[in-house]
């Protein structure tokens, strides 16, 4: 039995960004360290976001977020937080950033370096009175807002979690944030949440609350995810995007697999972590489909589809549809690195809950599919 764990305080709803006010008075913080990128600062969202705390006198804002989010900016954001006697830290962006504002406050609990905090090791470091930390997604992807762990490139080079299941004070899921994001952000972010709720939903992991939240999640993302994409100000589109995108990320719990092993292990590369899930999604159920006989259907039913379709085709014209990448090629992925990709999936977590125990020649496999 996995464990069961619902503990992230969540505000959400259209205009709930006002909580951020009465969220920060009630955790006593009084000069927050802002976490973001230049991206939501530019387009507007960042301002929208902190509206509520009225003018504030020289914020300190970090917004050196890269598009994965690493250990050395990790370690910046953490030098900026001590330069300017911060405490407290307010994470406002996509998954990377809110990672980032994650591990920041990780490193705030110790500054030991950030690897021995990572759930790869036997006995991580342990996470000791971290500084209250409120995040608010501007995307509907990643869920990193109640998820259980920070995803982060370390300097060795792995991509992998830092286990953080308390973390969070509070979140605060405001779906106008979201309004302006590009179709193409949109559509990659929306199927990385999509690929959560199915890819927790195929866990061999036994936790039925968990399958019809994961259920729940993927009926809201198929159904909104397209005309998100079309029209971004479709504020019942936005919200049932980021309640699945909330939803899969509480399911974290019950384990991922194959499509986040390899994007993950791609992730560490470069590459847009949402991009792979969507170019990985058809090929792993398609791997996965001899043990799945029993779950496809019940897929099928939450996707309002017959119970017989063919899911893999599905979502391959999902993909074309939203405009992603037809396969890895196009994203100038090497076949030269397959071996070493193979190797890294392997030792990813995400590989220990994919619903068959795959082996070096599968994911050669499945990397030769998504080419
Ligand atoms: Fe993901």
């Amino acid at each position: 039995m996995a464990i069961l764990s619902f503990n992230t305080k969540v505000h959400f709803g259209h205009g709930e960004s006002k909580q951020l006010v009465f969220e920060t008075q009630n955790l006593k913080i009084k000069k927050p360290l802002f976490v973001t990128d230049k991206g939501v600062r530019a387009a507007g969202v960042f301002d929208l976001a902190i509206a509520s705390l009225g003018d504030i006198q020289s914020p300190v804002i970090f917004d050196q977020t890269p598009p994965n989010p690493t250990e050395d900016a990790a370690v910046a954001g953490f030098d900026t937080y001590q330069a300017n006697g911060c405490d407290g830290i307010i994470g406002i962006g996509g998954g990377a950033t809110l990672d980032l504002a994650k591990a920041i406050a990780v490193l705030c609990s110790d500054p030991v370096p950030l690897w021995e905090y990572c759930n790869r090791n036997a006995h991580p470091h342990p996470i000791i009175q971290p500084p209250p930390l409120i995040l608010m997604p501007t995307t509907s992807g990643s869920g990193s807002e109640v998820g259980r762990s920070a995803v982060i490139i370390f300097n060795n080079g792995i991509k992998a979690g830092v286990g953080c299941p308390t973390i969070v004070s509070v979140a605060i899921c405001d779906p106008d944030l979201t309004r302006s994001l590009p179709k193409y952000m949109t559509a990659a972010t929306g199927m990385d949440a999509l690929s959560h709720c199915v890819e927790t939903f195929c866990s061999p992991l036994i936790n039925p609350p968990i399958d019809a939240i994961a259920l729940d999640g993927l009926t809201r993302l198929f159904k909104h995810i397209e005309q998100a994409v079309v029209d971004g100000q479709d504020a019942d589109a936005r919200w049932n995007m980021m309640m699945g995108a909330l939803e899969g990320a509480v399911c974290f719990q019950k384990g991922l697999g194959a499509v986040h092993s390899v994007s993950h292990s791609l992730g560490a590369l470069g590459y847009h972590h949402g991009t792979l899930n969507a170019i990985m999604l058809p090929h792993v159920l398609a791997i996965n489909a001899v043990v799945l006989k029993d779950k496809l259907p019940l897929l099928c039913r939450a996707m309002d589809l017959p119970a017989t379709t063919d899911l893999v085709d599905t979502f391959l014209r999902l993909n074309q549809r939203l405009g992603l990448p037809a396969g890895l090629k196009a994203l100038g992925v090497e076949k030269t690195s397959f071996q070493s990709l193979a190797q890294a999936s392997l030792a990813d977590n995400a590989h220990k809950t994919n619903p068959r125990l795959l082996t070096a020649a599968d994911y050669l496999t499945l990397l030769e599919a998504a080419w």
